[in-house]
């Protein structure tokens, strides 16, 4: 790995206190930080290196994995942190970053690779990107590479506008767009285990019923009202956590294939999902908000009570929809999408059901009692893969009973998403960052939502907080003879 300057705009905030310090400590422990290695943490505040280091040492404490049980090596670690206050749309700050980067590649030998690391909300992005290219941060001896976080844009055309800005600064291969459910083991799993030609076999419509995308949270809006008010959950989890996770299920990935070649196959998906129309956009998509109820054996606040909420908001907490995929593979199999906030569990997983030959009306239970064979991928809050298949019971001949054949991983050996992302960061291997065709196409395809949405077309179902939604969430299975797997 190459020596490199990792320069961490936001710095102080809780980003990069609960994530990404966590991560580079695991990524240390692990040895897979560059043997030079240099962080710079840029942010509003005052403070000193060494409260710098302190605060840093504080959320590793609290938030690694490591933290706990390995703190050895944290001197060590925190030697190669600096800290330098920058205002964002100050020039001349921007002048004297680049005079402490030089000075710092110059006393560690190293030749000047820079990952800009932007840990701060989008609106600042633009200035940022500008900043660096006319400071001359952006024209080091060896790479450079930005990192961002979503949200990118917030819609189709705010996508693009903010997209023709950052490349005036930085070319498609230099943007890392962190999706951080890309950065889960189990999602980066799936690319290999559609390759698996047992697997493979069996990944398509000919074996298929259907597909099921869970993103289930018991959280509610925190202390994010005021942006997710304006975003709902079609903005803040599937334009990109859900389709990614969509994208990663439904391409058909050949063997061996780079970091280009997987996006390319990501690509196709989008390109091949059957667009909606604004009109008919409520025929397949159910729009959702919770209202009080009772999670986990505690009463809950409804959306609309939640502090900094408008008492009367439209927005929507919970979605569920219906796709269809019109390839070669997947013509013919509904996908299922839904997320919620506020739900009964905290669970993330695909489910794929498969047909079953017998079976008259489609996925239920067939006259000998057999329920169709799954194919689980646990994403979270559990790692794990099972098959569940039915077979005949030795002693009651006739019965049928689903036996599961699992895997499931320690929590502790699964390194976090961040870590993940960060490593290939670090190693310019953009495989699990979303490209640039992604991202727009993801917006293409949910702005009907977006627009029917915002003019009221689509229904707004409320739900109880601790449900598993509306229940026409349920309906939109029914209504094709399924149901959604594992609700209690
Ligand atoms: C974030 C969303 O991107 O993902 C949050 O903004 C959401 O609203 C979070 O809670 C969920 O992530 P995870 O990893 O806990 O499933």
């Amino acid at each position: 790995m190459e020596p490199t300057s990792f320069v961490l705009f936001g710095a102080t905030g809780d980003l990069a206190k609960r994530k990404i310090y966590p991560a580079l400590y695991n990524l240390f422990v692990d040895r897979k930080l560059p043997p030079s290695f240099s962080l710079i943490g840029l942010g509003r505040r005052e403070l000193s290196d060494e409260s710098f280091r302190a605060n840093v040492e504080l959320s590793i404490r609290q938030f690694s994995r490591r933290g706990a049980d390995n703190l050895s090596l944290i001197k060590p670690f925190l030697q190669a942190f600096r800290y330098s206050v920058l205002d964002i749309s100050r020039k001349e700050d921007y002048k004297k970053l680049l005079q402490m980067i030089e000075r710092r590649e110059e006393e560690l030998g190293i030749s000047s690779n820079r990952l800009f690391y932007l840990s701060v909300g989008p609106e600042f992005f633009e200035t940022i990107a500008a900043n660096i290219q006319e400071s001359g941060l952006g024209s080091p001896n060896g790479w450079k590479r930005l990192v961002i976080e979503k949200p990118f844009g917030h819609d189709l055309q705010s996508a693009r506008d903010l997209n023709r800005k950052l490349s005036k600064a930085f070319t498609e291969q230099e943007i890392y767009r962190i999706d951080h459910y890309l950065g889960k083991p189990m999602v980066q799993k799936l690319e290999a285990l559609q390759q698996n030609p047992v697997l493979n076999a069996l990944w398509t419509n000919h074996y298929i019923a259907n597909v099921q995308i869970t993103a289930n949270e018991t959280v509610g809006v925190e202390e994010r009202a005021g942006y997710y008010d304006q975003a709902g959950a079609v903005r803040d989890m599937f334009q990109n956590h859900m389709l990614q996770m969509l994208m990663m299920v439904a391409s058909h990935i050949p063997n061996n294939s780079d970091s280009e070649m997987v996006r390319f196959k990501k690509k196709l998906v989008m390109e091949a999902l059957e667009p909606l129309q604004k009109e008919t956009v409520k025929a397949s998509v159910i729009r959702g908000q919770y209202k009080e109820g009772m999670l986990q054996g505690k009463p809950a606040a409804g959306y609309r009570s939640e502090p900094g909420i408008d008492s009367a908001s439209m927005n929507d907490t919970f979605i569920a929809a219906k796709l269809h995929i019109d390839d070669f593979f997947w013509r013919g199999v509904p996908f299922y999408i839904r997320t919620g906030k506020r739900m009964k569990e905290k669970s993330t997983r695909i489910v794929f059901e498969f047909k079953e030959p017998s079976i008259t009306s489609q996925g239920s239970a067939d006259a000998d009692g057999k329920s169709p064979n799954l194919l689980v991928f646990e994403i979270s809050p559990n790692e794990g893969i099972t098959l569940q298949v039915n077979t005949r019971e030795s002693q009651h001949k006739g019965d049928f009973k689903p036996i599961r054949i699992d895997f499931h991983e320690s929590r502790n050996d699964v390194p976090e998403a961040y870590e993940n992302l960060i490593y290939d960061a670090l190693n310019g291997d953009p495989t699990f960052f979303a490209h640039w065709d992604e991202v727009e196409l993801s917006w293409k395809w949910v702005q009907p939502i977006l627009e029917a949405f915002e003019e009221n077309l689509v229904p707004l179902y409320l739900y109880e907080a601790g449900s598993y939604g509306p229940a026409e969430s349920d309906a939109l299975l029914a209504k094709d003879g399924y149901h959604w797997w594992f609700d209690a």
